[in-house]
C-alpha cells in the first residue's frame, strides 16, 4: 500500500461543473481535497470564499486541506474551520506570531501546517516543528496553476527531511506546484509524504486514471 498521500487541488478544475469535479475526487484513489484561498494581496490572484467552501464541504466525501495564501490569516481562522476545513495550512511569510497562530488552529479542531515560499529557508520552522501537523514547501511561487517545478526545491526538501528526523517528530512533508507522472517517484524518494496537484489532474484525458497513477506511483 503506497504511504504517500495525494490531495488534488481545484484550482484548475471548471468551475462551471465543480459538482462534477468534486463528484470525479469523490470516486478516486485522492485521500484529500486541496482548496487554494487567495485574497489578491498576499498573493496576485483571487480565489473563492466560504459561501463556495460550504458548498464544497457538502458535495466532497473527503476531508478538506484548506492553504490560506491570504494576508493576517488570523482574523479567519474560526470562520474556515466553520465552513469546513479540516486541515489548516498558514504561509510563513504572514503570520507575525506564528506559534501562536499554529495553537490557535489545533485549539479550534484542525491540523495545523505552514506553508513555506520559494525564498524562505526551511530551517525556521525548527523551533516549532514539533507543533506541525505538516510544513508546506512551496514548489513554485503561489498564485497560479499549472507553474514548473522550482528545482531549488530538492534541497529545502532534503533539509526539511533531516530536521524532521533528528527531531523525531512525525511531521508530514507536503510540496504544492509543478507535481507530474514524471517528478513524483523521485520527490517519494526524497521523503515528501503530501502531494498537491492540480494542473496534472483536472487537465488529464481521465483524471480518474492519472490520480490512481499517482497514488500508486512507485
Ligand atoms: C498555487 C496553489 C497550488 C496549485 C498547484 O498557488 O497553491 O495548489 O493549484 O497547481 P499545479 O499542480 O497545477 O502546479
Ligand atoms: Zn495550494
Amino acid at each position: 500500500m503506497p504511504e504517500h498521500l495525494i490531495f488534488p487541488s481545484i484550482l484548475t478544475a471548471d468551475f462551471l461543473h465543480l459538482e462534477a469535479e468534486i463528484e470525479m475526487v469523490n470516486r478516486s484513489e485522492a485521500d484529500l481535497l486541496h482548496l487554494d484561498i487567495m485574497d489578491g494581496v498576499f498573493v496576485p490572484n483571487l480565489t473563492f470564499g466560504f459561501p463556495v467552501i460550504r458548498q464544497i464541504r457538502k458535495a466532497s466525501k473527503k476531508p478538506l486541506d484548506v492553504h490560506l495564501m491570504i494576508a493576517d490569516p488570523d482574523r479567519y481562522l474560526e470562520a474556515y474551520r466553520d465552513a469546513g476545513a479540516d486541515w489548516l495550512t498558514v504561509h510563513y511569510e504572514t503570520c507575525t506570531h506564528l506559534h501562536r497562530t499554529i495553537q490557535n488552529i489545533a485549539e479550534l479542531g484542525m491540523k495545523p501546517a505552514v506553508s513555506v515560499n520559494p525564498h524562505t529557508d526551511v530551517s525556521l520552522l525548527e523551533p516549532i516543528l514539533g507543533d506541525l501537523n505538516m510544513v508546506l514547501i512551496m514548489t513554485v511561487n503561489p498564485g497560479f496553476g499549472g507553474q514548473k517545478f522550482i528545482e531549488g526545491s530538492w534541497n529545502k526538501i532534503r533539509k526539511l527531511k533531516k530536521m524532521i528526523v533528528d527531531a523525531g517528530t512525525d511531521t508530514l512533508i507536503q510540496v504544492d506546484g509543478g507535481v507530474t507522472e514524471e517528478n513524483i517517484g523521485e520527490l517519494i524518494r526524497a521523503g515528501v509524504d503530501v502531494f498537491v496537484v492540480g494542473n496534472t489532474i483536472f487537465s488529464a484525458e481521465n483524471p480518474l486514471q492519472v490520480t490512481s497513477n499517482l497514488k500508486n506511483a512507485p
